[in-house]
């Protein structure tokens, strides 16, 4: 979180003070405050390059200097070598680019593009710099784990053409890699059908060393020291009439990066053919179908940006960066998905424009179509992409995920509900909390504490006065199996007597300046220091803060929250870190910023796997930061939102993004942040919030409380009932998260996801599907709404979730949602598995029985699927989980249970199975069921493993006759057949 209220930064607080007084005059004046952030004009290698594309789009005559010299070509082990020239001041000067161009086995293709000079170190750096000289290339080492095997079939084509290199690979060669040398570019081809191109446009643009030639510096005009910042310098005339003004030094809201390096951005057009629609590339407060950025009627005049940073009070619908980036976009047309992965961690921006071809009258058969055409410009580091060819969104899912790691599979309680405010006052407040949601029979599993539990902003301490006895804390939470977090950020106070400030400067283990020497600036402990995780010594250390006789008053249920570690910097350009300073290997800043989060976020994660003494456990970290990679260990949340409704809808599309993104364990603050939600407001957010994979509602320090027992009746009933719907779908919830952490499949899905062939639900990001339960959810996000509007996409029957009422037939369906209703549909062909005994919370219902619930498709079949494990350790992995598939057969009316995983058994698995040996099914409902079932009574119930006398049962069962638009339902009480076995119920 952060308030700019009570912050140390005196000049900022100045500043801010002013304008508090002023927003508070002009309710409800809370909006970012854009002159914090840059645009592209005001960032100078966006301008440069957006400046270049502007010039190349409007020369006819345009060339790209860019060409392969075919003599360099050289191709082994599925990697293709070459050497791409850049030609300057018409053909005198050449700089030589090396590429390579990798074939993976899993079918996807990487290009690298470096630049030799640098390579080889061979460049001066200015300012008595020390950083590193090589153009940044080590974002893969943070965020890549897998998918890197080279593919062994991967072959230079015969017959290429006169000018082009083709390189066949992917499973069967059915991928092409057409390289074209003069221009240099390339196209993805897919059965023969280019699906993407590189430098199409001819923007590729890879800023070159050189050194800065002085020239004579000229007399100041008057008055020119007034020019504001972002403003153009005014300059001399340029030889090459390029624009330098941004080369060697850029100032912002008071701060100069000294760019040792001067200019060395890399730039390049990625082109869609025939694809309408692209998503991806979060955190952005957009549409999951993107919008352009060229301007028009509805669209950005900015390109979407990439530069993680705390952006206070941000605003909707905006391609502003936020606090995380996933370079990773993916474009989406009938029959085909594709995408890309930019793995650069410096500033990126990404332009988006679409181009329309009308259908040709004259030529029979040319259909109309669009083409989607991105820019990617990043500030530094190397050229690296990967290009995958789908063609499914499930193929994109997993090749992504293989590269960047599967969602970590999170214990039980992280999928359940947490309860956070800004903050908890003392540990008597917090039991006080706990005890009120018993009082009221309200579920949930986690209490947070924000900074002020610690003794003036040290972490790693507890406040003397406020919480006096942590551990008796922890233990009355732990009665009900209850868990706390806890706030540790990664600015450390620097300060006297404090050992952990004390450690940092010894061990020399902090961010550095430009001069090398430990960076200080301010965050909420005033001046402070940046622990930097991009030392391994730094991540030692980390982990030993975490120690029980380190981090005195924690216990094995204490898990951690990591806030700011974008990381937020009050008195630092546009709030964060300045670009020139060094990490560890002497990167600069510039080079590693969008990645520092997660070097973070996951030192924090190794530091909590054995916090339980003896015991390897699964921990719970969020954080507010984060870059491809962060999925693996913990999850995010969209940072500081406000309690409007805007913010409501946004969270929808927002929270699908990351699903598709690869970093699905996701969620908005329910509630809203800032500002007091209006009790309507409040219920609705938590009618939506129980559909976020990461379930928290949170609140300012400046808030009213707003537990959900706080707004009484009937919103107090109504929290409760959407927080018990969560409850009671755990089984199903836990079950989509091991799809995530398995098959890189999102947890919540949008329409385009689950119907890849349905054009018409391209678009649509305001409705949901929940791993592959087919449960459809329309949360509502307006307010005094009492229906919403659900889209379906197929001929199946969706049954209400409630009344079982049926909606069929593709398009939009009217369903009603006054606010005691939430509006969540089963599509026909699925069987969800829950838990309906309600509990205080998720870790008692361990062992409570099953109810499933088997919604008929249009054949009268369904299916589904569960999965569980003791939902704390890593013993799964041994093979201690139960995996069911259920299978309702309409032809022979028979429901089975059979196993998914037929691993041999482990000691562990048997120990586990022992524990859910009386965990049993206790009711089974058939939506949909068939009128010839009336006066049906019992079913027979055949159990594998049971006593002879009990392997083939009657037990009684009850058929419903559905009212109005409601379906049939049947009822079977009590099969008593276990969750781990084997068994069939015959309905015939
Ligand atoms: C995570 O931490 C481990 C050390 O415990 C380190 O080996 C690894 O490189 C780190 N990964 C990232 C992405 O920071
Ligand atoms: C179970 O075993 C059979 C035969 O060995 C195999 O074909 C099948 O794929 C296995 N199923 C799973 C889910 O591992």
């Amino acid at each position: 979180m952060i308030t700019r209220r009570d912050a140390a930064a005196p000049r900022w607080t100045a500043v801010v003070l002013g304008w508090a007084t002023l927003s508070c005059l002009l309710v409800p004046a809370v909006s970012v405050k854009h002159e914090n952030f840059k645009t592209c004009d005001q960032s100078g290698f966006c301008k440069r390059n957006r400046q270049f594309a502007d010039d190349a789009t409007a020369s006819s005559s345009w060339v790209s200097p860019y060409a392969l010299d075919a003599a360099s070509i050289t191709f082994k082990d599925g990697q293709l070598g070459a050497t791409v020239l850049k030609t300057l001041n018409e053909g005198e000067e050449k700089v030589k680019l090396p590429l390579t161009v990798t074939f993976l086995d899993s079918g996807v293709a990487r290009v690298t593009l470096d630049e030799e000079k640098r390579q080889k170190g061979d460049i001066q750096l200015r300012h008595d710099s020390q950083a590193r000289k090589e153009r940044y290339n080590e974002a893969g080492d943070w965020a890549l784990v897998g998918g890197l095997k080279v593919s062994e079939g991967a072959a230079l084509s015969e017959q290429a053409e006169q000018g082009y290199t083709k390189v066949f690979y992917g499973e069967g060669g059915k991928h092409q890699a057409v390289i074209r040398h003069q221009p240099f570019g390339i196209e993805f081809q897919r059965d023969g059908e280019t699906q993407v191109k590189f430098n199409e446009r001819g923007l590729l643009n890879l800023e070159h060393w050189r050194p800065k030639v002085e020239k004579p510096v000229e007399e100041k005009k008057e008055g020119e020291e007034e020019k504001k910042e972002g403003e153009e310098e005014k300059k001399e005339e340029q030889p090459q009439g390029e624009d330098e003004s941004t080369w060697w030094e850029e100032t912002f809201g008071g701060n100069t990066d000294s760019k040792p390096r001067g200019p060395e951005a890399v730039a390049l057009d990625i082109s869609f053919p025939g694809y309408e629609h692209v998503f991806g590339i979060p955190e952005h407060a957009t549409s999951l179908s993107l919008k352009t950025t060229r301007g028009g009627e509805g669209n950005y005049n900015d390109p979407y940006r990439l530069y993680n940073a705390d952006v206070f009070e941000y605003e909707m619908d905006s391609p502003m960066t936020l606090y995380g980036a996933i370079p990773f976009m993916q474009a989406h047309r009938k029959g085909s998905t594709v995408g890309v992965f930019w793995l650069n961690a410096a500033e990126t921006w990404i332009d988006v424009t679409k181009q329309k071809t009308s259908a040709n009258p004259l030529s029979l058969g040319v259909k109309g179509h669009t083409d989607t055409h991105t820019h990617w410009i990043s500030e530094s580091g190397l050229l690296d992409v990967f290009v995958f060819l789908g063609p499914t969104p499930q193929d994109l899912a997993r090749q992504y995920g293989e590269l960047t790691g599967y969602t970590a599979m999170p214990q039980s309680f992280a999928i359940a509900y947490h309860q956070c405010r800004w903050n908890y006052v003392t540990d008597e407040d917090v039991k006080d909390v706990d005890r009120k949601f018993d009082k009221h029979k309200i579920p949930y599993d986690v209490i947070w504490l924000d900074i002020e539990y610690t003794n003036e902003k040290k972490y790693f301490t507890w406040d003397p006065l406020t919480f006096v006895r942590p551990d008796t804390m922890h233990q009355h939470l732990d009665k009900r199996e209850r868990k706390l977090v806890a706030i540790i950020d990664p600015h450390i106070k620097n300060t006297d007597n404090y050992p952990v400030i004390d450690e940092l400067k010894k061990k020399d283990l902090a961010v550095k300046n430009k001069d090398g020497n430990q960076y200080e600036g301010w965050c909420w402990p005033g001046s402070s220091m940046w622990v930097d995780c991009f030392n391994p010594a730094a991540i030692t250390w980390w982990k030993g803060l975490f120690k029980y006789d380190s981090f005195k008053g924690t216990a094995p249920n204490t898990f951690i929250w990591n806030d700011m570690n974008e990381p937020s910097v009050f008195n630092g350009p546009e709030t964060t870190m300045p670009k020139d300073n060094l990490h560890f290997g002497n990167w600069e800043h510039r080079d590693v910023h969008n990645v520092n989060g997660l070097t973070f976020h996951n030192a924090t994660y190794q530091a909590l796997l054995e916090r339980k003494k003896g015991e390897i456990r699964r921990p719970f970290a969020l954080t507010r930061a984060f870059y491809s990679g962060s999925q693996r260990v913990g999850a995010m949340w969209t940072g500081d939102n406000l309690a409007e409704w805007s913010h409501l809808q946004a969270s929808i599309p927002m929270v699908l993004n990351q699903g598709i993104s690869g970093f699905p364990f996701a969620g908005a603050d329910v509630g809203g942040f800032f500002g007091n939600p209006s009790k309507e407001l409040l219920t609705r957010w938590y009618q939506a919030g129980i559909y976020y994979p990461f379930f928290r509602g949170h609140a300012h320090i400046d808030t009213r409380r707003r537990e959900p027992y706080i707004p009484g009746s009937p919103y107090t009933e109504l929290i409760t009932q959407a927080l018990r719907l969560r409850y009671s779908l755990l089984p199903a919830w836990y079950t989509a998260f091991h799809e995530a952490h398995t098959t890189g499949a999102p947890i919540i899905r949008p329409n385009f996801y689950v119907h890849p062939e349905d054009e018409a639900g391209f678009a649509i990001d305001d409705q949901l599907y929940i791993g592959s339960t087919g449960l459809l959810a329309k949360p509502v996000t307006s307010e005094g709404a009492d229906s919403v509007s659900v889209y379906i996409a197929d001929s199946q029957p969706y049954y209400d979730y409630f009344d079982y009422t049926v909606y069929k037939g593709a398009g939009p369906h009217t369903v009603p949602a006054p606010l005691e209703k939430i509006p969540l549909l089963m599509q026909g062909g699925h069987i969800i598995p829950r838990r309906d005994r309600p509990r205080r919370s998720s870790g008692l219902m361990r062992y409570d029985p099953f109810t499933l619930v088997v919604a008929l498709d249009n054949e009268g079949s369904a299916s589904g699927t569960l999965y569980l494990d003791d939902g704390e350790t890593f013993n799964y992995q041994q093979g201690a989980f139960i995996h069911r598939r259920f299978n309702f057969d309409g032809k022979r009316n028979i429901l089975t249970s059979s196993n998914l995983d037929n691993a041999s058994r482990t000691a562990k698995l048997d120990a586990y199975l022992k524990t859910m040996d009386k965990v049993r099914i206790e009711k089974v409902i058939i939506i949909g069921a068939p009128k010839a079932w009336k006066g049906k009574d019992s079913v027979i119930v055949m159990e594998e493993g049971a006593k002879e006398s009990a392997r083939r049962k009657s037990v009684a069962a009850e058929f419903h006759e559905g009212k109005g638009k409601a379906a049939n339902w049947l009822v079977v009480r009590d099969p008593k057949v276990g969750i781990s076995r084997g068994w069939k119920i015959d309905f015939a």
